[in-house]
């Protein structure tokens, strides 16, 4: 048969049948993905989301991304680079690089756009990505947008890195990894792979999604903790989704970075501008953390008592360098059915299973929050405890 007695065989209502194919293997394997649209306003005890200094609902945030949809209108109306800069993403742009300690900032429509336009314009074919082997999804499809040769090593190793640099091919080079991974929230030795990437010529792009407002002086996250804020051969990218409590994501970096990636980066150029509401939530974000640098550390005392009384329990706990605290599930569908008897029980928990975890091992994910109470976190540990399935328990 040739293509076109192929094509012509099979009935418009059939077409779309393969899909159904593969959600019946996806069900068999326990990975059927659902929404669940959430009220305004629940009883639900929240360890799912990722508002860690609880500001997504802050008047002061929320006001401020009201009165900008009012001033400004409901959406930016344009690439950035055609009607969709406003004052307000300028201003943005300048408060974020002045708070993490950069020379300049560009403003994206999401973190997940900003990590595109980061390390597909910061490399090419002609240039090498040794990246670990954990980064975010994002990261990944920068890395195969790229057309760079990749090297993926092993987690958190740094000799890895260090042999791949070596033995690359190409002059230029970029070393790629997040600074708190997004499954077990653990931390990525920063201050060594910057070493490694100065001993070899090579730049260092940072995703600090989940560093920002936990980690560092007064929350200007793990690059600034770690002595690379505004270092020349240094990049970071952030999320204005997770603690700022809005929407967006930017790149931080030397100027000369951000001007390349303003000319160059096709996730910013053909994207329309963050809404202006938006920018002015991530602003007045910042502007309370300023102002209440204490708020970091409720997040990390909250994560560790969770930690602490999770293990306690008995169950397999990673160590929480940030907000993010996983704990492993005997199966995928003990993971999905875990975190549904939670969620029956009042307390909501994320669940992690392949392909969103690197090794396979679905896990159930719960994340700190600064506005969480003792009590809030003692109550969630009793939950999570009562709802958890057979062989979950280690000891
Ligand atoms: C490590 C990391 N990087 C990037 C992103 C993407 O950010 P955004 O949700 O703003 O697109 C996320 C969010 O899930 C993340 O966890």
């Amino acid at each position: 048969m040739d293509a076109a007695q192929n094509s012509a065989a099979v009935p418009p209502e059939q077409v779309f049948d393969w899909l159904d194919a593969e959600a019946n293997r996806r069900a068999g394997a326990g990975l059927t993905r659902r929404l669940r649209p959430r009220p305004a306003a629940g009883a639900e005890l929240d360890l799912a989301g990722n508002d860690y200094l609880g500001l997504a609902r802050d008047k002061r945030v929320a006001g401020a991304s009201a009165a900008a949809a009012l001033r400004w209108g409901a959406g930016s109306t344009g690439s950035r680079l055609v009607t969709g800069s406003t004052e307000l993403h300028a201003e943005l742009e300048h408060e974020l690089a002045r708070f993490c300690g950069f020379q300049a900032a560009l403003v994206f429509s999401s973190g997940f756009t900003a990590n595109l336009g980061a390390v597909t314009t910061l490399s090419g074919a002609d240039s090498a990505i040794v990246t670990d082997k954990y980064i975010h999804a994002s990261l990944i499809e920068g890395c195969r947008l790229s057309r760079a040769g990749i090297a993926a090593v092993a987690h958190s190793d740094v000799a890895a890195v260090k042999h791949a640099l070596s033995t690359r091919r190409t002059q230029r080079a970029l070393v790629v990894t997040d600074s708190v991974f997004s499954v077990d929230g653990d931390l990525a030795p920063l201050p060594e792979l910057a070493d490694v990437c100065r001993a070899h010529g090579a730049a260092l792009l940072v995703d600090d999604a989940h560093g920002l407002g936990v980690l560092g002086d007064g929350g200007r996250g793990a690059v600034h903790a770690a002595g690379l804020a505004g270092s020349p051969d240094v990049v970071a990218t952030v999320t204005l989704s997770k603690s700022l409590g809005a929407q967006g994501g930017a790149v931080l970096g030397p100027r000369r970075v951000i001007r390349h990636l303003v000319e160059t980066a096709r996730s910013f150029i053909f994207d329309t501008g963050l809404a202006p509401a938006s920018a002015a939530a991530a602003l007045a974000a910042l502007g309370v953390l300023k102002s209440e640098p204490e708020l970091p550390g409720k997040v990390l005392a909250n994560a560790a008592r969770l930690a602490e009384q999770l293990t306690d329990a008995g169950f397999r706990v990673s160590r929480p360098d940030a907000a993010v605290i996983s704990v492993h599930a005997p199966s995928a569908e003990d993971a999905v059915n875990w975190a549904a008897r939670c969620a029956e029980q009042g307390v909501r928990v994320g669940c992690f299973r392949p392909p969103s975890v690197p090794d396979g091992i679905s896990r159930l994910r719960l994340t700190a929050r600064a506005d969480l109470s003792e009590s809030d976190v003692d109550s969630a540990v009793k939950v999570v405890s009562a709802c958890a399935p057979p062989r979950a328990a280690t000891s």
